[in-house]
């Protein structure tokens, strides 16, 4: 009798033990991408040092970092610490449960990361830093899940990808104070969940799609781009000013 309580009492300790263990070391495990993404930019503004590998990520002791039930990493919001040089995505895939990025206010340069390697993000927030160059037309097709994304106040440049239109849960895009060219794809228009829609300071040309003009509950700013024409911007499309050398063609 008391040999058998003891193997149950052994066996519910067992099951209580390694029922508490399994969850603390998945967030301890989530330690090592952290540290290895910390290790990989330069911070010239506060540290990082709460980040220590082998610690808890959700212990409420990591600066900037955000949890779902305090059991794995939902959030990294690390901003204003003057973060440079370049981010390497792949850290961040051993995060399963990763919704939101948010890297405002830094110094980070270069191409945009290959954030689209991780398909649960919501909220990816980059503004007011140094990335440049064109982005992949298709780089969005993946992000699937993307609701908020702010790439302002950067050095984009070329055609707003069209991968962009095809989000079907995005409600937030701004893309202002970036150098973008070419036209506003029409399809932006159709996106049902789209609520804010910034495109000021730019170098877009072409008409405003009245996909955008007529669409409600849009707020939308597309000033600060000289080529545009239409309603929204008070300028007839009509009007198409020739060069001389066309001019001189047609007659
Ligand atoms: C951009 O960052 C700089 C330096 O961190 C800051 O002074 C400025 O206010 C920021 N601008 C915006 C629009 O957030
Ligand atoms: C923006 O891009 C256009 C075309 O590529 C280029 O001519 C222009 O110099 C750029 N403007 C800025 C402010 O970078
Ligand atoms: C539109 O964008 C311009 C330039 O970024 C800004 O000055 C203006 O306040 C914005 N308008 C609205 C209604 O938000």
């Amino acid at each position: 009798m008391a040999a058998v309580l003891n193997h149950s009492f052994i066996l519910v300790l067992l099951l209580f033990c390694c029922f508490s263990i399994i969850p603390s070391l998945q967030h301890v495990s989530e330690s090592e991408p952290l540290v290895r993404f910390k290790n990989s930019v330069k911070i010239t503004k506060g540290d990082l040092n709460s980040w220590r590998a082998g610690t808890d990520p959700c212990s409420g002791k990591w600066f900037g970092i955000y949890c779902q039930k305090g059991l794995t990493v939902s959030g990294i919001h690390v901003t204003r610490l003057g973060l440079s040089g370049s981010i390497t995505v792949d850290d961040l895939k051993d995060l399963p449960n990763l919704k939101t990025i948010r890297l405002d206010n830094n110094l980070l340069s270069g191409p945009l990361p290959h954030f689209f390697k991780l398909r649960g993000l919501k909220s990816l927030m980059l503004s007011n830093n140094s990335f440049s160059g064109e982005i992949p037309d298709d780089f969005f097709k993946d992000m699937t899940k993307l609701k908020r994304l702010f790439l302002d106040h950067n050095k984009f440049e070329g055609n707003i990808p069209s991968s962009l239109t095809q989000l079907p849960q995005l409600e937030e895009l701004h893309l202002q104070e970036n150098n973008f060219t070419g036209e506003i794809p029409v399809e932006i228009g159709n996106i049902k969940s789209l609520k804010t829609l910034d495109l000021s300071v730019n170098n877009l040309e072409g008409p405003v799609p009245e996909s955008i003009t007529n669409k409600k509950n849009l707020a939308v700013n597309v000033s600060g781009n000289e080529g545009l024409c239409g309603e929204l911007v008070d300028l007839s499309c009509d009007y198409i000013p020739l060069d001389e050398g066309q001019g001189r063609d047609d007659g």
